[in-house]
């Protein structure tokens, strides 16, 4: 259904970060086919969505998070990673079942989408699930299964979970019109032995795919790394090969500048997670001598049990504020380099810049429309600075993927609210022996 949005004003996010007042889009099996500040006189709608009062843009991409543990959320809180993950988290993961990662996926997405998010790269188990549930949601998404192993006498011909991640990428990777892609996910290096994580590498070469892992998120993991092998994580992975393909990178919070040389050598993508870190008291990752090194630097929310919300509008303000206050410098992190995080780089690090993340003819039409009426829009000055300082995950009205409208004024097209929040009920009073 070609698609108009007129009386709009767009927030191109390309290179000149090109705002257009009261401009035209035209959308086309998917894709835009018309940007322009005049009226397109020979293009024939089928519909027709008046953006008066309201801001284009691309939509958001949340570039690192584990979907399924929305279920967790709120489980556990105030204590740091290592004990949150190991005596809190991992137990009761293994409650968890496949149906549940189907509903809490989709429950996930509910809240993204309310955020403005279009595309998300998801680390987690049962993803077979987790597609099913972005499949039939009309999300964007990257999808890795998230590997662990502690000891070397595994057997790489049959190994579970190498298996499963294989086993996504062929029934998934570039299903659903190429909406859908899959990376291999080796969770960090110390939950992956050096042997398991040259195996994930060997596994995303083959399958010609990208990495998913954390890097150096807490001082501990740093600390004891460097006990252990005589090196920083950075270093004993690049030492590993892993950086030898496509990299996400999440978090990134302890490294030294030798590090972020190496990163920026293997063309590393960075996944900032600042509610995440600040959370878990991880530290504050040196995003601004990322971005001055000319290292791709995403944004992301992290998983809901972590965070504790899934809101994108959130972290691009924390992302811009932060580094000022670590700094004492206001121009650490500008309006437009937070903004650029949650969109462009995000593309960039999924690989899916040559498609989204910025608007112009020949992108896919993965777009959000963001109403200004509230009173935190006037006066009307700087529209780059009021999408960062004081716009609210609430003031999204629209989102499209691929011209498709998944999510307005608040209704869900594609996801049965209902349903959803039904089953979600059930699966925590089981995991939470409520009667
Ligand atoms: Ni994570």
């Amino acid at each position: 259904m070609n698609k108009l949005i007129k009386n709009a004003c767009i927030m191109t996010m390309d290179a000149d970060n090109t705002i257009i007042e009261n401009g035209y889009i035209g959308i086309e099996a998917g894709l835009i086919t018309y940007v322009s500040a005049d009226f397109p006189a020979t293009f024939m709608p089928h519909m027709i969505i008046d953006a008066k009062e309201k801001i284009v843009m691309p939509g958001l991409v949340n570039a690192h998070t584990h979907t399924p543990m929305i279920l967790l959320r709120n489980y556990a809180d105030d204590l740091p990673l290592q004990q949150w993950l190991f005596d809190k988290i991992f137990p009761m993961e293994d409650k968890l079942t496949a149906e549940d990662a189907y509903w809490a996926c989709q429950l996930s997405m509910m809240e993204m989408l309310k955020s403005g998010v279009t595309c998300f790269s998801d680390m987690y188990f049962y993803m077979e699930e987790v597609a099913k549930a972005v499949n039939k949601a009309g999300m964007r998404s990257n999808l890795s299964r998230g590997l662990q192993c502690f000891n070397d006498d595994f057997d790489v011909m049959t190994d579970e979970r190498l298996l499963e991640n294989e086993q996504l990428f062929k029934d998934w990777h570039g299903e659903a019109n190429g909406r859908i892609k899959v990376s291999v996910g080796p969770h960090a290096l110390y939950t992956c032995v050096p042997e398991y994580l040259k195996a994930s590498v060997e596994l995303a070469k083959r399958l010609e795919t990208g990495i998913h892992i954390h890097v150096s998120e807490t001082q501990k993991e740093r600390d004891e790394c460097i006990e252990k092998y005589g090196k920083t994580p950075v270093k004993h992975l690049a030492d590993l090969g892993v950086f030898e393909v496509n990299t996400l990178a999440a978090h990134c919070v302890h490294v030294s500048d030798e590090d972020l040389d190496i990163l920026k050598q293997h063309h590393v993508n960075v996944v900032y997670n600042p509610g995440s870190n600040l959370k878990l008291g991880s530290g504050i990752a040196p995003v601004t001598k990322m971005i001055e090194r000319g290292i791709n630097v995403a944004l992301a929310t992290d998983g809901a049990a972590s965070n504790n919300n899934l809101n994108m509008f959130e972290e691009i303000h924390l992302a811009a504020l932060i580094s000022k206050g670590v700094l004492e410098d206001p121009t650490a992190i500008t309006a437009e380099k937070a903004l650029q995080m949650a969109t462009l780089n995000g593309a960039k690090a999924l690989g899916n810049d040559r498609e989204t993340g910025s608007i112009k003819v020949g992108m896919k039409a993965d777009l959000i429309i963001v109403s200004k009426k509230s009173p935190h829009f006037y006066p009307r000055n700087d529209i780059t600075a009021n999408l960062v300082y004081a716009t609210q995950a609430s003031d999204v009205e629209t989102v499209l993927v691929e011209g498709q409208i998944l999510m307005d004024k608040g209704d869900f097209k594609t996801i049965d609210t209902e349903e959803v929040l039904y089953h979600i009920d059930k699966i925590s009073k089981r995991l939470f022996e409520v009667s």
